[in-house]
This record gives structure tokens, sequence and C-alpha cells, in this order.
């Protein structure tokens, strides 16, 4: 073979390789949807010892808010082996593939943790960036004028020596950049293979381009199928609650019957029987039931709300004389401490009296053993238009993973429950235009009220 045929030789087979590297990206793009993987694969191709192109690669996205190229990924030719070539070496019908266990290596490689943490502001003042993101052209560090704005100073501590960087572009927009260089031959990047990139980089900017929106369809597919599920579980709560609602209905009348004729059977009979202990079973049991027919039939009620100017501080200090004889049973310690002012709220007394008198005997479940309760009322601070009631215990608190569900109606841990009670207290605080938070102390739970002060209403 003479020197021209070698040389022809030569050139034919760097042709077939890129030429086969073109074909696998493509093979690899539609079985390659993930955008890490891709992105991995990607970097991997064009560093790997086989395609002798370039000795490191990195990659930027643009963000277009904050308007950055951030740095998401760079791979060395040491961490470039692993990429293994599926379906053999016939180019037309063989991808990429690369195992989880080299991408997370490569993830968590010195090198790329540092890409990561760059950010190149999109200035177009600078040569490079200019080049990259308005012309859509590839460059060479050599060949680009300043070296020695911010923007090219964000990218030679990750490249000492010379490199080149071509845009990513689909549909008409530069998306990211990718860099590469050799900083371990420091051979010159050829034309040829800068050529190459800027035809691999059109195509990869396509398939990121098409994985990014494959990723925002499949996040809002998740949001859409989430919103689905809580409509279904809306209207079959709903559904419950109609039926509870006529039940409750149709069991009130006569279980007032029962609970009327025992009441009178418990006064005629001698106490210390067997008899008198049975129908003061019945009394209570009615009244239990009652009590939980009521709270059904106040949540399935419709809300109207008669607005009037409400004393919060009275209304607090009669739901605590209506508990003294069950914190007395508990042996519960009760403290109240409003700080001085008016609180006055435009509001139907009734209803807050409800909210109050749920939380305490809430409170005073979680302290069968008996326990502390403190209630406090201030202003808010900020604006001073609001204020603010906490109710507070020693029963243990609320369980972390349950703190999102103690608000939906029918959530019990009770076995006497109807996990009715906070659902109403959050309705009614609703209806009057204010806010109800809880978390948890070192020793119990507190349940947080913010309410507006009289003539801050939105009413
Ligand atoms: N102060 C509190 N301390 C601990 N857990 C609480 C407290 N208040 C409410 N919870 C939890 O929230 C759940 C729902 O309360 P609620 O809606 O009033 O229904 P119920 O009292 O019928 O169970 C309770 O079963 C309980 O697990
Ligand atoms: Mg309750």
């Amino acid at each position: 073979m003479n020197i021209r045929d070698s040389l022809y030789h030569t050139e034919s087979t760097t042709r077939l390789s890129e030429l086969t590297l073109l074909y696998q990206f493509s093979n690899t793009m539609l079985s390659t949807i993930r955008l890490n993987k891709l992105t991995h694969l990607i970097l991997t191709a064009i560093t790997t010892p086989s395609s002798n192109l370039f000795e490191r690669s990195i990659l930027f996205l643009r963000n277009e808010k904050s308007n950055v190229l951030q740095g998401m990924l760079a791979v060395t030719r040491q961490l470039s082996e692993g990429l293994q070539i599926i379906g053999g070496h016939d180019a037309l019908g063989s991808r990429w593939e690369i195992s989880d266990d080299i991408i997370s290596r490569q993830r968590s490689a010195e090198f790329c943790l540092q890409v990561r943490l760059t950010r190149i502001e999109i200035d177009d003042s600078c040569p490079l960036i200019h080049q990259i993101v308005s012309d859509r052209g590839l460059c060479r560090s050599n060949d680009i004028l300043c070296q020695n704005c911010p923007t090219c100073h964000s990218i030679k501590p990750l490249c000492g020596g010379e490199f080149a960087a071509v845009p990513l572009v689909a549909r008409d927009s530069t998306i990211g950049m990718l860099v590469v260089d050799n900083p371990e031959t420091t051979c010159e990047i050829s034309i040829d293979s800068l050529q190459f990139l800027q035809l691999f980089a059109n195509q990869a900017g396509m398939a990121i381009e098409n994985s990014m929106l494959y990723s925002r369809i499949e996040d809002a597919h998740l949001n859409l199928r989430d919103a689905r599920e809580r409509l279904l579980h809306g209207e079959r709560l709903g559904a419950i609650g109609e039926m509870a609602a006529s039940l409750a209905h149709e069991l009130k009348n006569p279980l007032i019957t029962i609970g009327g004729f025992a009441g009178r059977l418990l006064k005629s009979l001698p106490s210390e029987t067997r008899e008198h202990q049975y129908a003061d079973t019945i009394v209570s049991e009615v009244s239990r039931l009652e009590k939980m027919l009521a709270e059904i039939l106040a949540f399935s009620r419709k809300p109207t709300i008669c607005f009037s100017s409400c004393d919060l501080e009275e209304i607090i200090q009669d739901c605590l004389t209506s508990c003294v004889t069950m914190f007395e049973d508990h042996t519960i310690r009760t403290s109240f401490s409003p700080e001085a002012g008016v609180w006055t709220v435009s509001g139907d007394a009734h209803q807050l009296k409800q909210v109050f008198l749920n939380l305490i005997l809430n409170s005073c479940d979680a302290m069968p053993e008996g326990g502390e309760l403190v209630l406090t009322l201030k202003k808010e601070p900020l604006e001073g238009k609001s204020v603010i009631v906490s109710v507070e215990d020693t029963g243990g608190g609320i369980p972390k993973e349950m703190t999102a569900q103690i608000f939906n109606p029918f959530f019990t841990t009770k076995h006497h429950g109807t996990g009715l009670g906070l659902a109403i207290v959050n309705r009614i605080i609703l209806n009057h235009f204010g806010s109800i938070e809880t978390h948890n102390t070192d020793h119990g739970a507190v349940f947080t009220i913010t309410l507006p002060l009289a003539g801050y209403t939105g009413t």
C-alpha cells in the first residue's frame, strides 16, 4: 500500500468509526428516555477510549429562568470505559448501554461534583457565550478573543488548558453546551474531531430536549393522576358523608326515645341492683351515641353563619367553665392567659365555641392520665390585624405521619371517635376567614388558630 492509499485508508476508517458512533447514538436515543442515563451515555461515548475523540467531556444545560448555563455532568476517560455496546458491532443495529454502577461512579467523581457547582451567567458580551448561545456555533478556547471575562473564568478552572465548546441546539434555540478537552495528553483538538462533535451535538441536543419533554409530560401525568385520585377520594367521602348524615337523621329520634325511657327506668330501679347497672350503661352509651350523631349532623349540615361581634376571651372562658368537671375527672390542670386587649372578632359565637370545645376535648382525650392544658390569646405581631389562639397540651403529640390527615373527615385513631371534630373545626375556621395549624412540642400537641379581628374581616 502506498502513502496515498494508506492515508485514504486511515481517513475511511475514521469516517466509518464516526458514522458508527452516530448510528449507535440514534439507536441509543430510541431506547433511552430517561434524561439522567441519556446524558451519561452521551458524555461517555465521546470520551471512551474506543472512540478516541476527547479525554473529558462536560455538559451544561441552560436554565431559562435564571439565565445561566448550569454544570450538569462531567465524564473523564478513566470512568468512560464502562460503555457497553449492545447488539454486536453491526453499526445499524447496535446501541450503547451503561450500568447503574458506572453512572453513580461518574456522578460522584470529584471533577463531576466540581462541574455541578459551576453556573455560567449567559452574558452576551462574552465572545464564547455569544458564539455558543446567539450564533449557535462551535468554538475553541484558542480562537476566542477573551479569556478573562467572568464567564470564561468559570470554565478555566475546570479546563486548565485548551478546550472546545459546542452548543446543544433544539428547536432553533441553544439548550446547553458541551465542553471537551484533552488534559492528560494535551493533544490539540483537531478541526475534524470538532466537526464531528458538532454533528454529534446536534443529535444530542434533540435527544436531550425530547427527554426533558418526556419527563415534563411524565410529571404532568403524575400530577393529573394525583388530582384524579384526590377527586375520587373527595367524591367517595362525599357519598359516605351523605349516607352518614341520613343514617344519623334516622337514628336520632329513636335514640332520644331509648335514652328517655332508660333514664326513667334508671330512676325507678333501686340502686345497687344489677338492673340499675344495666340501665345506667344504656343511658351512658345512648348519650355517647347522641354526641356522635350530633357531630355527624353538624358536619353534614350546610354551614350558615350568623355573623355578630363575639368576644373571643369570653367564648374560651365559657368553654373552660363547661369542661371543669371533665378536667377534675382527668386530673388536668388548665391555664388561660389572654394578653391584655380587646378580642372582638366578627363571627358565629355558637360555632366558635364548638371549635374550642372540640380542641379541648381532643386534648383531654390525649391526656387520659392527666396533664396540663394551656390556652393563650395574643395579637398577631406583624400587622396586629389578627388574633392568635393556641391550645397546647401534654398528651404526647400527633405522630408525624398522621399530621397531614387529622383534618380529613372520618380520620380517627380513637375506638369511639367519629373523626369529624377537626374537620368541623377546620371548616368553621375557614368560614371565619381564619386558619388553623398544628405542631408538636416536647410534651404534646399545639393547635394554633388565627382569626381576623373585627374590622379586618373580609365580610
Ligand atoms: N391534642 C391532640 N393530641 C394528639 N392527637 C390528637 C389531638 N387532637 C387530635 N388528635 C388526633 O387527630 C384525630 C382526629 O381528631 P378529630 O377529628 O377530633 O376526631 P376524633 O376526636 O373523633 O378522633 C384523633 O383521632 C387523634 O388521633
Ligand atoms: Mg375529636
